[in-house]
Protein backbone atom coordinates (compact mmCIF):
# COMPACT_ATOMS: atom_id res chain seq x y z
CA UNK A 1 0.00 0.00 0.00
CA UNK A 2 1.31 3.70 -1.12
CA UNK A 3 -0.66 5.57 1.25
CA UNK A 4 -0.73 9.77 1.99
CA UNK A 5 -2.76 11.33 4.61
CA UNK A 6 -4.73 14.90 4.06
CA UNK A 7 -6.02 16.13 7.44
CA UNK A 8 -6.23 19.27 9.73
CA UNK A 9 -4.28 19.97 12.67
CA UNK A 10 -4.99 18.00 14.96
CA UNK A 11 -7.30 15.72 13.54
CA UNK A 12 -4.64 12.66 14.18
CA UNK A 13 -2.51 12.20 11.71
CA UNK A 14 0.02 11.03 13.72
CA UNK A 15 -1.71 9.48 16.73
CA UNK A 16 -3.64 7.33 13.80
CA UNK A 17 -0.25 7.26 11.79
CA UNK A 18 1.59 5.32 14.08
CA UNK A 19 -1.64 2.85 14.16
CA UNK A 20 -1.92 2.63 10.66
CA UNK A 21 2.47 2.04 10.07
CA UNK A 22 2.36 -0.90 12.69
CA UNK A 23 -1.03 -2.65 11.30
CA UNK A 24 0.14 -2.62 7.74
CA UNK A 25 4.84 -2.75 8.71
CA UNK A 26 5.14 -0.02 6.11
CA UNK A 27 7.08 2.80 6.92
CA UNK A 28 5.86 5.88 8.42
CA UNK A 29 7.44 9.35 7.06
CA UNK A 30 6.25 12.41 8.79
CA UNK A 31 7.36 15.28 7.48
CA UNK A 32 6.52 17.23 10.85
CA UNK A 33 8.69 14.76 12.97
CA UNK A 34 11.47 14.88 10.28
CA UNK A 35 11.23 18.61 10.53
CA UNK A 36 11.08 19.14 14.45
CA UNK A 37 14.06 16.25 14.79
CA UNK A 38 16.33 18.70 12.68
CA UNK A 39 14.96 21.61 14.68
CA UNK A 40 15.94 19.36 18.23
CA UNK A 41 19.25 18.70 16.76
CA UNK A 42 20.53 22.27 15.54
CA UNK A 43 21.05 20.60 12.10
CA UNK A 44 21.33 23.94 8.91
CA UNK A 45 18.19 22.47 7.91
CA UNK A 46 16.84 22.66 11.01
CA UNK A 47 17.91 26.21 11.95
CA UNK A 48 16.35 27.05 8.57
CA UNK A 49 12.97 25.82 9.27
CA UNK A 50 12.68 26.70 12.92
CA UNK A 51 10.46 30.34 12.49
CA UNK A 52 8.61 28.57 9.96
CA UNK A 53 6.89 25.81 12.41
CA UNK A 54 7.50 28.40 15.49
CA UNK A 55 4.69 30.94 13.21
CA UNK A 56 2.94 27.67 12.01
CA UNK A 57 3.72 28.62 8.37
CA UNK A 58 5.08 26.47 5.25
CA UNK A 59 8.19 25.10 5.29
CA UNK A 60 9.28 25.38 1.73
CA UNK A 61 8.57 23.24 -0.99
CA UNK A 62 12.38 22.31 -1.70
CA UNK A 63 13.11 21.75 1.40
CA UNK A 64 10.29 18.91 2.10
CA UNK A 65 10.01 17.31 -1.44
CA UNK A 66 14.25 16.66 -1.02
CA UNK A 67 13.27 15.15 2.46
CA UNK A 68 10.72 12.97 1.54
CA UNK A 69 12.24 11.90 -1.81
CA UNK A 70 15.41 11.10 0.13
CA UNK A 71 12.45 8.64 2.37
CA UNK A 72 10.65 7.35 -0.36
CA UNK A 73 14.04 6.21 -1.67
CA UNK A 74 14.59 4.20 1.55
CA UNK A 75 10.89 2.95 1.75
CA UNK A 76 11.52 1.86 -1.95
CA UNK A 77 14.65 -0.24 -0.67
CA UNK A 78 12.56 -1.74 1.53
CA UNK A 79 9.60 -2.99 -0.74
CA UNK A 80 8.37 0.02 -1.88
CA UNK A 81 4.89 0.47 0.67
CA UNK A 82 5.13 3.38 2.69
CA UNK A 83 2.35 6.51 4.22
CA UNK A 84 3.10 9.79 4.17
CA UNK A 85 1.94 11.83 6.68
CA UNK A 86 2.18 15.39 6.35
CA UNK A 87 2.70 15.79 2.80
CA UNK A 88 1.46 17.00 0.57
CA UNK A 89 0.36 20.00 1.69
CA UNK A 90 -0.57 21.98 -1.38
CA UNK A 91 -1.67 21.23 -4.93
CA UNK A 92 1.83 21.92 -5.54
CA UNK A 93 3.00 19.49 -4.02
CA UNK A 94 0.67 17.22 -4.39
CA UNK A 95 1.94 17.30 -7.96
CA UNK A 96 5.33 17.36 -7.39
CA UNK A 97 4.77 13.61 -4.97
CA UNK A 98 2.77 12.13 -8.11
CA UNK A 99 5.78 13.29 -10.50
CA UNK A 100 8.47 11.26 -7.90
CA UNK A 101 5.80 8.84 -7.43
CA UNK A 102 6.15 8.31 -11.06
CA UNK A 103 9.82 8.32 -11.05
CA UNK A 104 10.57 5.88 -8.19
CA UNK A 105 7.29 3.60 -9.43
CA UNK A 106 5.98 4.41 -6.42
CA UNK A 107 2.81 6.63 -6.77
CA UNK A 108 0.24 6.72 -3.79
CA UNK A 109 -2.67 4.40 -4.31
CA UNK A 110 -4.73 5.77 -1.41
CA UNK A 111 -4.87 9.09 -0.28
CA UNK A 112 -6.65 8.94 3.40
CA UNK A 113 -8.47 12.09 4.70
CA UNK A 114 -9.44 12.96 8.00
CA UNK A 115 -12.41 14.95 9.11
CA UNK A 116 -12.75 17.04 11.96
CA UNK A 117 -14.33 20.52 13.17
CA UNK A 118 -12.20 23.56 14.09
CA UNK A 119 -13.74 23.63 17.41
CA UNK A 120 -12.85 20.09 18.21
CA UNK A 121 -9.13 20.76 16.60
CA UNK A 122 -8.31 23.47 18.50
CA UNK A 123 -9.38 21.81 21.94
CA UNK A 124 -7.58 19.01 20.80
CA UNK A 125 -4.11 20.94 20.05
CA UNK A 126 -4.48 23.59 23.37
CA UNK A 127 -4.66 20.65 25.41
CA UNK A 128 -1.69 19.16 23.75
CA UNK A 129 -0.18 22.65 24.26
CA UNK A 130 -0.34 22.26 27.68
CA UNK A 131 1.19 19.26 28.10
CA UNK A 132 3.83 18.59 25.61
CA UNK A 133 4.66 22.19 24.72
CA UNK A 134 5.41 22.08 21.05
CA UNK A 135 6.23 25.72 19.76
CA UNK A 136 3.15 25.94 17.36
CA UNK A 137 0.50 24.63 19.93
CA UNK A 138 -0.09 28.04 20.95
CA UNK A 139 -4.18 29.42 20.32
CA UNK A 140 -2.49 31.77 17.51
CA UNK A 141 -0.18 29.82 15.87
CA UNK A 142 -2.95 26.68 15.86
CA UNK A 143 -5.86 29.29 14.24
CA UNK A 144 -2.81 30.16 11.67
CA UNK A 145 -1.97 26.64 10.83
CA UNK A 146 -6.41 25.93 10.79
CA UNK A 147 -6.45 28.99 8.29
CA UNK A 148 -3.43 27.79 5.88
CA UNK A 149 -5.00 24.56 6.18
CA UNK A 150 -8.75 25.33 4.67
CA UNK A 151 -6.99 27.80 2.06
CA UNK A 152 -4.43 25.72 0.87
CA UNK A 153 -4.20 22.07 1.51
CA UNK A 154 -8.33 21.15 1.67
CA UNK A 155 -8.71 22.02 -1.72
CA UNK A 156 -6.26 19.38 -2.89
CA UNK A 157 -8.98 16.42 -1.26
CA UNK A 158 -11.20 17.02 -4.59
CA UNK A 159 -7.72 16.11 -6.63
CA UNK A 160 -7.65 12.97 -5.01
CA UNK A 161 -11.67 12.40 -5.14
CA UNK A 162 -11.55 12.77 -8.94
CA UNK A 163 -8.17 10.18 -9.33
CA UNK A 164 -10.58 7.60 -7.37
CA UNK A 165 -7.90 7.01 -4.79
CA UNK A 166 -9.89 9.13 -1.68
CA UNK A 167 -10.76 7.37 1.52
CA UNK A 168 -12.32 10.04 4.50
CA UNK A 169 -13.07 8.95 7.48
CA UNK A 170 -15.02 10.86 9.95
CA UNK A 171 -12.41 11.69 12.76
CA UNK A 172 -14.16 13.28 15.44
CA UNK A 173 -14.76 10.62 17.87
CA UNK A 174 -12.49 9.14 20.06
CA UNK A 175 -8.79 7.75 19.14
CA UNK A 176 -9.83 4.39 19.11
CA UNK A 177 -12.70 4.48 17.18
CA UNK A 178 -11.37 6.63 14.26
CA UNK A 179 -8.71 3.99 13.83
CA UNK A 180 -10.85 1.38 14.00
CA UNK A 181 -12.51 3.10 11.39
CA UNK A 182 -9.59 3.88 9.44
CA UNK A 183 -8.27 0.56 9.29
CA UNK A 184 -11.51 -0.99 8.29
CA UNK A 185 -11.64 1.37 5.62
CA UNK A 186 -8.19 0.59 4.16
CA UNK A 187 -8.59 -3.04 4.76
CA UNK A 188 -11.78 -3.02 2.49
CA UNK A 189 -9.57 -1.22 0.01
CA UNK A 190 -6.44 -3.53 0.23
CA UNK A 191 -7.90 -6.05 -2.34
CA UNK A 192 -8.22 -3.49 -4.71
CA UNK A 193 -4.82 -1.95 -4.55
CA UNK A 194 -2.78 -4.70 -3.81
CA UNK A 195 -4.48 -7.57 -6.14
CA UNK A 196 -2.99 -6.69 -9.32
CA UNK A 197 0.80 -8.42 -9.30
CA UNK A 198 3.33 -5.51 -9.80
CA UNK A 199 4.37 -6.84 -13.57
CA UNK A 200 0.78 -6.85 -14.42
CA UNK A 201 0.60 -3.21 -13.28
CA UNK A 202 0.27 -0.41 -15.85
CA UNK A 203 1.01 3.24 -15.06
CA UNK A 204 -1.16 5.88 -16.32
CA UNK A 205 1.11 9.18 -16.37
CA UNK A 206 -1.41 11.61 -15.42
CA UNK A 207 1.59 14.88 -15.40
CA UNK A 208 0.98 15.74 -19.09
CA UNK A 209 -2.42 16.18 -18.97
CA UNK A 210 -2.71 19.74 -18.17
CA UNK A 211 -6.03 20.54 -16.30
CA UNK A 212 -6.39 17.13 -15.21
CA UNK A 213 -3.72 17.43 -13.09
CA UNK A 214 -4.16 20.69 -11.51
CA UNK A 215 -2.28 22.81 -13.77
CA UNK A 216 -4.49 26.19 -14.72
CA UNK A 217 -4.97 26.21 -18.69
CA UNK A 218 -5.28 29.35 -20.35
CA UNK A 219 -8.59 30.67 -21.30
CA UNK A 220 -9.82 29.34 -25.24
CA UNK A 221 -9.14 32.65 -26.80
CA UNK A 222 -11.94 33.67 -29.62
CA UNK A 223 -11.20 34.10 -33.25
CA UNK A 224 -11.06 37.85 -33.96
P1 LIG B 1 2.93 18.62 11.38
O1 LIG B 1 3.75 18.00 12.43
O2 LIG B 1 2.50 17.80 10.22
O3 LIG B 1 1.72 19.32 12.14
P2 LIG B 1 0.15 19.46 11.83
O4 LIG B 1 -0.28 19.16 10.45
O5 LIG B 1 -0.16 20.83 12.33
O6 LIG B 1 -0.45 18.30 12.65
P3 LIG B 1 -0.32 17.96 14.18
O7 LIG B 1 0.92 17.16 14.41
O8 LIG B 1 -0.50 19.16 15.04
O9 LIG B 1 -1.63 17.10 14.36
P4 LIG B 1 -1.97 15.65 13.86
O10 LIG B 1 -3.01 15.69 12.81
O11 LIG B 1 -0.72 14.88 13.56
O12 LIG B 1 -2.66 15.10 15.17
P5 LIG B 1 -2.03 14.28 16.38
O13 LIG B 1 -2.19 12.84 16.14
O14 LIG B 1 -0.65 14.81 16.65
O15 LIG B 1 3.68 19.89 10.77
C1 LIG B 1 4.27 20.86 11.62
C2 LIG B 1 4.87 21.98 10.79
O16 LIG B 1 5.89 21.46 9.93
C3 LIG B 1 3.91 22.71 9.84
O17 LIG B 1 3.18 23.73 10.49
C4 LIG B 1 4.92 23.29 8.83
O18 LIG B 1 5.58 24.41 9.36
C5 LIG B 1 5.92 22.15 8.68
N1 LIG B 1 5.55 21.20 7.62
C6 LIG B 1 5.24 19.89 7.78
N2 LIG B 1 4.97 19.33 6.59
C7 LIG B 1 5.12 20.30 5.66
C8 LIG B 1 4.95 20.33 4.24
N3 LIG B 1 4.58 19.27 3.55
N4 LIG B 1 5.17 21.51 3.60
C9 LIG B 1 5.56 22.61 4.27
N5 LIG B 1 5.72 22.66 5.63
C10 LIG B 1 5.50 21.50 6.32
O19 LIG B 1 -3.04 14.70 17.55
C11 LIG B 1 -3.05 16.01 18.08
C12 LIG B 1 -3.50 15.89 19.54
O20 LIG B 1 -4.85 15.41 19.59
C13 LIG B 1 -2.67 14.88 20.35
O21 LIG B 1 -2.54 15.36 21.66
C14 LIG B 1 -3.53 13.60 20.32
O22 LIG B 1 -3.32 12.80 21.45
C15 LIG B 1 -4.93 14.17 20.29
N6 LIG B 1 -5.87 13.33 19.53
C16 LIG B 1 -5.65 12.71 18.33
N7 LIG B 1 -6.76 12.07 17.93
C17 LIG B 1 -7.72 12.32 18.87
C18 LIG B 1 -9.09 11.94 19.00
N8 LIG B 1 -9.70 11.19 18.06
N9 LIG B 1 -9.76 12.38 20.09
C19 LIG B 1 -9.16 13.17 21.03
N10 LIG B 1 -7.85 13.55 20.98
C20 LIG B 1 -7.14 13.13 19.90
Amino acid sequence: MQLLMIAPPGAGKGTQGRLIADHFHIPLIATGDLLRDHVARGTELGRAVRSSLDRGELVPDEIVLDMVREALIAAEAAGGEYLLDGVPRTLEQARAMYTIGVQLGMIPNIALHLKADDAELVRRLLARGDDERRTDDTEEVIRRRLKLYHSVTEPIVAWYGRRGILVCVDAMGPAEQVGRDILAALEAMRPTVDYVPEQLRRTIDLTGLDTAFGHATAAPTTPG
